[in-house]
């Protein structure tokens, strides 16, 4: 066993992230090296502009080798977008009577089973996650390997993204000159970051509002059931307050970055906002209330989104352990009662945990997508056991299914 150093690059709609994390001999990961850079290039967390993203993922991929003084050669690469879908398959195999005991290879063909639903050929696998086992009709089996039966049936959680979204952030992570060792639907390593075991066994939406996209993702029984991505983040927060106070996208953010809030009731009538801090020839004054009026309104209109989508995944009423808000706007001030209000639902705000090293930079909900990668590199690659040891993971090998994506995407 040796320290391994792991690499996430988050490559976000407004910022790009690379984080290196050095795993020391007992399994505890160190944050030794960050590199944010604003982001150029992807609209909604899709890349439009191949060359934009690629200085952009460069800028960020220097910065974190200077910090870390560790050569980045290999990271895991969070995608996201409009363009992912998701839905639950099953399958099932019959066990071979010469040894009736479940061996991973039996696990490994059920899921293939499962694997195999139709998908149109412009798309293309990212995940096929088990949620969980039945045995010869015994429900609810995380493990089944040792078990005794006749049939194993697998229930897989399948994410699929568009090739040729796919594609382009692989290019230009590769132009960056950086392997891919697995892209990782950013919900998912965001959950990783943020959420307790005990929650996802409740029941649990995660939402990661970032600039460009709002990733949900609903957990019950410890495992994953729905995500979604919706094609509205804090970017659209501030046009609405540009457009409504007719200023440059620019102060918008500022402004919102400042004084933004979402409950309007808790802003005094006089309290007002001198724009002179940002336009210095500018001596307009803003009511503070109207800023959060504008922001209120937005926010609303996304949290009603984020009610129909858990209501479509059939779990409205059915999340104890309610809505974990995280991503950049989530750290706006109100938006956890909001949240909270139109959801019906106890809702928190998740920072990254467990962190060791550079944590103070990053332990900021706008950083959970990133730190998420790192914990999901070490939750499904088996860094510090031993080669010979059987995987039991239960994922599918990432040898195997991204060999395929390479032979299916270089030329
Ligand atoms: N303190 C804050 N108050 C309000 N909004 C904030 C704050 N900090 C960050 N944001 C907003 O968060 C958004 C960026 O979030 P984040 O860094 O999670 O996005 P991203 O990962 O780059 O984008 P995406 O995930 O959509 O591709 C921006 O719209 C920014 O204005
Ligand atoms: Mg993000």
């Amino acid at each position: 066993m040796q320290e391994r150093v792991i690499v996430g690059i988050d490559v976000g709609t407004t910022k790009i992230c690379v984080l290196v994390g050095e795993l020391d001999r007992d399994g505890k990961m160190n944050i030794v090296g960050v590199g944010t850079c604003p982001s150029q290039g992807l609209r909604r967390g899709v890349v439009v502009n191949i060359e934009e993203t690629v200085t952009s993922i460069a800028a960020a991929l220097d910065r974190a080798e200077r910090l870390s003084g560790k050569k980045i050669t290999t990271a895991y690469v969070g995608i996201a977008g409009s363009h992912i879908a998701s839905e639950n398959s099953k399958g099932f195999v019959a066990i071979s009577p010469s040894h009736r005991d479940i061996v991973q290879n039996d696990i490994s063909r059920a899921i293939e089973v499962a694997r195999a639903i139709a998908i149109p050929a412009n798309r293309e696998v990212i995940h096929v996650i088990p949620r969980g086992y039945v045995v010869d009709g015994q429900e609810g089996i995380k493990n089944p390997i040792g078990m005794s039966g006749f049939r194993l049936e697998v229930e897989t959680h399948i994410i699929t993204g568009a090739v040729s979204s796919i594609h382009n952030l692989i290019k230009c992570v590769q132009k960056a000159r950086v392997e891919i060792e697995d892209l990782v639907l950013e919900p998912l390593a965001s959950s990783e970051a943020v959420l307790a075991d005990g929650e996802t066994d409740l029941g649990v939406a995660l939402v990661d509002i970032g600039g460009g996209s709002t990733d949900i993702a609903v957990f019950s029984d410890g495992a994953i059931w729905q995500t979604v991505v919706l094609p509205i983040g804090g970017n659209l927060i501030t046009s609405d307050i540009a457009i409504g106070l007719r200023l440059p996208f620019g102060v918008a953010e500022e402004l919102k970055l400042t004084y933004g809030h979402c409950d309007p009731s808790a802003i005094s009538d006089d309290d007002m906002i001198d724009l002179a801090q940002f336009m210095p020839n500018c001596d307009d004054l803003v009511p503070r209330k109207l800023l959060a009026e504008i922001i209120q309104a937005r926010v609303e209109e996304l949290f009603e989104m984020v009610h129909e989508e858990i209501r479509k995944s059939g779990y409205d009423g059915l999340l104890p352990a309610g809505l974990v808000l995280t991503g950049g706007s989530a750290e706006l001030p109100g938006i956890q009662g909001l949240a909270g209000q139109i959801l019906d639902l106890p809702t928190r705000i998740g920072s990254p945990l467990g962190l060791h090293g550079l944590a103070d930079s990053i332990s900021r909900p706008a950083y959970a997508t990133a730190v998420g990668l790192l914990q999901w590199a070490l939750t499904h690659t088996s860094f510090l056991i031993d080669e010979d040891e059987p995987e039991d993971n239960g994922l599918m090998s990432f040898a195997s299914r991204f060999g395929r994506w390479l032979r299916a995407f270089l030329p």
